[in-house]
């Protein structure tokens, strides 16, 4: 009954602490407000970790809390050595990571290489010295194309929405050239051929690293290089980040020489300080790219995150995912949710939540038994769904405003968390009926920390109790493959081994029970919806859309 193994048996046994983290997201903004503004901060992080700490990560990545005006969400950065007010202090960031390490718990954070802000000190200066500024090679500037300029330099378009390009007005209040902006206007492309960019962005890395932090992860990393000359794309439809085809500005080959310098200087550093990147790419091959020996350690698995709910879909790409990260020796990546995408337990059943939420539990037991390591998304483990009736005077994404509502409504899986309490914002503030910058849906008071802890039913003590195993079992945790078991149609169900037992992970993907016969169960250890009967000996009835872990009998 059993499918031959992924890939080949691993020869070590002893792993690395992040070949099988569990890192928890924090979206700053969103995660707790100390001071009552209705802003997440660093001291609200600081306040919480008592709650990551017995929820079982194994570290925190914090998305940026540099000083920006905050066009993207902080991914618009105008000080990288600096933390915006909004958020803190240097100060406050250091005494975060002080406290974090006393509860045995790792920090990353964001580095935003692709692209500053249009208000960093290196930009301004190079719009206010005007065409010819040494400070632009630090960008991309061009001139226009078309009678007087008026055209953008190529088709290029931006992953917000409209063109890539922005003109420029020469000091003299003249059209002038045009700039280069993947993203939204406020955020200018840095230009990586240029060594002030290459050296700044190894200071900026030290200047964190002497901070304390254990790693880095790498906004856009796909992004940094472009194609020379910068050659139209000869299309002009909207492109998504995960698309099939190459573009003239993603995945180009000159990122890696970056990524090897980088990984030569996290190495002069204590403690295995490590760097994941958002690469998003055409293939897993290409993603493994990223983490061959010498440069990145982890990149996130994208094609698992946007897979359906199909055990058959799912199958092929944890194989694949295991296969390609293999060949390269580098442990897979999960992540079913982060800061951009529509939160998982609403994406696998769009307009049926109760559905939703099986699934997104059954999947969350799923990730957490497949080998290497795991992202979550702040609030996935409350079970929170995706927040769809934001209204648009809010929103803050500059998505949303770019596209005309159209594309990209990314405020959704942002809106604060619930903590605790009957009235808004639970807990996300200190005064009860205090500001949130979102509104809070009123059903979320059940949702909240408070609410779930002690109920054996509810989403949090689902992860706790399935992050408490992990930490015990070495089966659920580092390696690089798994065995498959042909349980039943609709059934994902595999096996992994290690010197100190074995365990069985299997998931239901279907809306109905499956009876499941000889998968070589043994105890029952914790399962995401209604515990599995057993009928006969060897035979197991396993509910609808949920996932069951087992000691390999
Ligand atoms: C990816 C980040 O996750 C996203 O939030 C941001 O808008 C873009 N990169 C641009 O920095
Ligand atoms: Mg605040």
């Amino acid at each position: 009954m059993t499918a031959p193994m992924t890939a080949p048996a691993p020869a070590r046994t002893r792993w690395d602490w992040w070949e099988d983290a569990v890192i928890y997201q924090v979206y700053p903004r969103s995660f707790a407000d100390s001071d009552g503004d209705g802003c997440g901060d660093l001291n609200g992080i600081r306040d919480r970790l008592g709650h990551l700490r017995e929820l079982g990560v194994d570290a925190l990545w914090i998305s940026p809390f540099y000083t920006s005006p905050q066009a993207d969400g902080g991914y618009d950065v105008a000080d990288y050595r600096a933390v915006d007010p909004v958020y803190g202090t240097v100060g406050d960031a250091d005494a975060l990571i002080t406290d974090a390490h006393a509860l045995g718990l790792r920090v990353i954070v964001d580095v935003v290489p692709n692209h500053c802000s249009d208000q960093h000190p290196w930009f301004l200066r190079a719009l206010r010295e005007g065409a010819g500024s040494p400070l632009r090679s630090r960008f991309h500037f061009r001139p226009g194309r078309g009678p007087g300029g008026e055209e953008p330099p190529n088709d290029w378009i931006s992953l917000f929405g409209g063109p890539a390009w922005t003109r420029t007005t020469e000091p003299d209040g003249t059209p002038g050239e045009w700039y280069l902006h993947l993203f939204a206007a406020q955020q200018p492309d840095l230009n990586w051929d240029s060594t002030a960019v290459q050296d700044e962005f190894r200071s900026i890395l030290r200047f964190w690293l002497d901070l304390g932090v254990d790693g880095f992860r790498v906004d856009v990393a796909h992004g940094l290089v472009k194609a020379p000359g910068l050659p139209d794309l000869g299309r002009y439809e909207q492109l998504g980040l995960l698309g099939e085809t190459s573009v003239p500005y993603f995945d180009q080959d000159g990122v890696h020489e970056i990524y090897r310098s980088w990984r030569t200087l996290l190495e002069e550093y204590p403690g295995q300080r490590i760097a994941v990147a958002e690469a998003w790419t055409r293939t897993l091959d290409r993603t493994a790219r990223y983490v061959r020996p010498g440069e990145l350690h982890q990149a996130f698995n994208f094609k698992f995150m946007n897979a359906p709910w199909d055990d058959v879909r799912l199958r092929e790409l944890i194989t694949t995912s295991l296969a390609a990260m293999g060949t390269v020796d580098a442990p897979t990546t999960w992540t079913l949710s982060n800061h951009d995408v529509i939160r998982h337990a609403t994406r696998y059943a769009q307009g049926d939540p109760a559905r939703g939420l099986r699934r997104a539990r059954a999947a969350a037991l799923l990730m957490l038994a497949l080998p290497g390591s795991a992202y979550l998304y702040q609030g996935e483990e409350l079970g929170l769904p995706e927040v769809t009736d934001i209204p648009d005077e809010v929103r803050r994404d500059p998505a949303f405003h770019r596209a005309d509502g159209g594309h990209g409504m990314r405020d959704g899986c942002r809106v604060p968390l619930p903590w605790s309490g009957t009235r808004a914002p639970y807990g996300f503030g200190p005064v009860p009926g205090g500001p949130s910058w979102l509104p809070q849906p009123p059903e979320w008071a059940d949702l909240s920390v408070e609410a779930q802890t002690g109920d054996p039913r509810s989403v949090l003590e689902l992860y706790r109790s399935a992050l408490r195993l992990r930490r015990t079992l070495p089966a659920l945790g580092a390696g690089r493959s798994v065995e498959w078991l042909d349980l039943a149609p609709g059934v994902l169900a595999f096996r992994r081994d290690s010197d100190q037992g074995a365990v069985v992970c299997a998931v239901n993907t279907t809306g109905a029970p499956v009876r499941v016969t000889d998968g070589g169960l043994g105890a029952l250890l914790l399962c995401s919806a209604e515990p599995p009967v057993t009928e006969h000996p060897g035979e197991v009835l396993l509910a609808a859309d949920s996932t069951g872990w087992w000691l390999a009998g």
